[in-house]
C-alpha cells in the first residue's frame, strides 16, 4: 500500500485560480450567449514585443542549421542573458549583483515554489503575508512546515497582516522568524514598499539571521522614482535576500516562459551543527539536478528586451496596462470604493466592504466580469476583490460600464 504525502490533505481542495475557473466555466456553460470579460488571473493579452519576436525567429533559424544548432544549454542559463540581466537590472541601479549570481528559469512561480526545498523541513519559522500569492504558503504546507489549517490559518505560521490600517504594507513581526516572503509591487494588493520599509526588513533579517524571499515579478510597473526596483538597492540585502524576477508580466512571457532568480554568493544558511553553507551552492546543486534550462530561442527573446529598442517596447506595453489600471481605479473609486494599487502595479485592490466571494459572484452573474475574490488570498483579503489590468482597452472599458450598471 503506497502512502501519500499527508501534508497535501491540509491544503484547500484546489488552487485558487482553478476554483475560479470552475465557477466561470459553469457560468459560461449556462449563459453561452453572454460573453464574459476576464479581469481575474493576471494573464497578459498584448502580443510579444517586436524585438522578442525577431529574436525567437533568429533562435529558430540557428537551431535549424548544423553549425549553429544547440542541445542542452547551461542549467543556470546562457551567459549572454545572465550578463544582460546583471547589467540592465542591477548595475544600472548600482546593485552589486553579478551574472553568476543569476539563475535563469521558466518562471517565478516555479522558483518561489521550489526554493523552500533547500531549507530545513522542520523547525523553520515562516513569515508569510496575508493576503498572499497562494504559492508561498501552499508549497510550505506541502513540505510539512505548517500545522493544520484552523479557521483559515495554518498553525505555526507568522502571518503578516496587510490591512487598510497599514496601507497593505505589513509591520515587522515582534518575534524572530527565519524564512520571510515579501512581494513588491504586491500581488494581490498592488501596494509598493518604500526604501525605508525595505531597509527595516533587511535590518530585521540581519538581526535574526533570517532570509527574505523577495518576489519582484511586477517591478516593470513601478513608475514612482522613489520606490526601489530591487531589494538589493538596500545596502546589505545581498547577505539576507533572494530575489525573484519574471519576464511574464514585464514582456508578455506568460506563455513563452522565462524568469530568473538572484541568489547572492554572500548568502549563508546553517546546518544543525551551526556550520555555515552557501545558499547559492545549494540552489545551484538543486537546479543542476532537477532543471534543464530554458530553451535557447526563449532566452534570446528575453535578452532582446535589454536593448534600447527592447526597453522602449517593454515600457510601451507596461504603460498600456497601467493606463487600464488607472481607468479601473478611477471607475471603482467613483463607485464609492476605496482602492489601492494600479499606480505602480497591474492590480487594483478594492475594499468592497462585503463578502468577497459574494461580490465575485455578483460581478460574474450581473456584469459578466471575472475578478479575483480577496478571501482566496487569505483571511485579510476578505471584504476585498482584486481586479487585474491585463486586458484590451475595449474590454476594460466595457467591463467598467457593465460593473457600474450592475452596482447601480
Ligand atoms: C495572478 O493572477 O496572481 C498571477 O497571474 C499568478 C501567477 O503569476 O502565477
Amino acid at each position: 500500500m503506497i502512502r501519500i504525502n499527508e501534508n497535501y490533505l491540509k491544503l484547500k481542495a484546489s488552487y485558487l485560480f482553478a476554483d475560479i475557473s470552475k465557477r466561470v466555466s459553469a457560468y459560461v456553460e449556462a449563459n453561452p450567449d453572454k460573453p464574459i470579460i476576464r479581469l481575474g488571473i493576471g494573464d497578459v493579452t498584448e502580443p510579444l514585443p517586436d524585438v522578442c519576436v525577431k529574436a525567437l525567429h533568429q533562435g529558430a533559424d540557428e537551431l535549424s542549421k548544423r553549425e549553429s544548432f544547440k542541445g542542452y544549454g547551461p542549467e543556470q542559463g546562457y551567459k549572454f542573458l545572465r550578463e544582460a540581466i546583471a547589467a540592465g537590472d542591477y548595475a544600472s541601479r548600482d546593485c552589486a549583483i553579478t551574472a553568476d549570481e543569476i539563475f535563469v528559469s521558466d518562471g517565478a512561480k516555479c522558483d518561489s515554489a521550489n526554493i523552500q526545498e533547500i531549507f530545513a523541513e522542520d523547525g523553520l519559522k515562516l513569515a508569510i503575508p496575508d493576503p498572499v500569492y497562494p504559492v508561498y504558503i501552499d508549497t510550505n504546507v506541502m513540505a510539512g512546515r505548517t500545522g493544520p489549517n484552523v479557521d483559515q490559518r495554518y498553525q505555526g505560521v507568522t502571518y503578516l497582516d496587510c490591512t487598510p490600517e497599514n496601507n497593505y504594507v505589513p509591520a515587522i513581526p515582534t518575534e524572530p522568524t527565519d524564512l520571510i516572503y515579501l512581494c513588491f509591487p504586491n500581488n494581490p494588493t498592488g501596494a509598493v514598499a518604500t526604501r525605508e520599509q525595505l531597509a527595516a526588513w533587511v535590518a530585521y533579517a540581519k538581526a535574526n539571521q533570517s532570509i527574505i524571499l523577495f518576489d519582484a515579478a511586477y517591478v516593470a510597473f513601478i513608475r514612482d522614482e522613489s520606490i526601489p526596483r530591487s531589494i538589493y538597492e538596500i545596502p546589505g540585502a545581498d547577505e539576507v535576500a533572494i530575489e525573484f524576477r519574471s519576464f511574464s508580466k514585464t514582456a508578455g512571457f506568460t506563455g513563452t516562459r522565462c524568469a530568473y532568480t538572484v541568489v547572492p554568493k554572500k548568502l549563508q544558511a546553517f546546518d544543525s551543527t551551526g556550520q555555515a553553507h552557501s545558499v547559492h551552492a545549494l540552489w545551484n546543486r538543486r537546479q543542476a539536478t532537477k532543471f534543464n534550462g530554458v530553451s535557447y530561442p526563449v532566452q534570446l527573446a528575453a535578452a532582446a528586451i535589454y536593448s534600447a529598442e527592447g526597453q522602449a517596447q517593454v515600457k510601451e506595453k507596461t504603460d498600456f496596462y497601467l493606463e487600464n489600471a488607472a481607468l479601473i481605479r478611477t471607475a471603482m473609486t467613483d463607485l464609492g470604493f476605496s482602492c489601492v494599487g494600479g499606480d505602480n502595479a497591474p492590480y487594483i485592490w478594492i475594499n468592497t466592504g462585503r463578502d468577497s466571494w459574494e461580490f465575485f459572484d455578483l460581478l460574474l452573474n450581473k456584469a459578466g466580469v471575472v475578478c479575483t475574490p480577496g478571501a482566496g488570498f487569505g483571511t485579510c483579503g476578505e471584504g476585498h476583490v482584486r481586479i487585474s489590468a491585463f486586458n484590451s482597452r475595449a474590454n476594460v472599458e466595457k467591463a467598467l460600464k457593465r460593473i457600474a450598471e450592475a452596482l447601480a
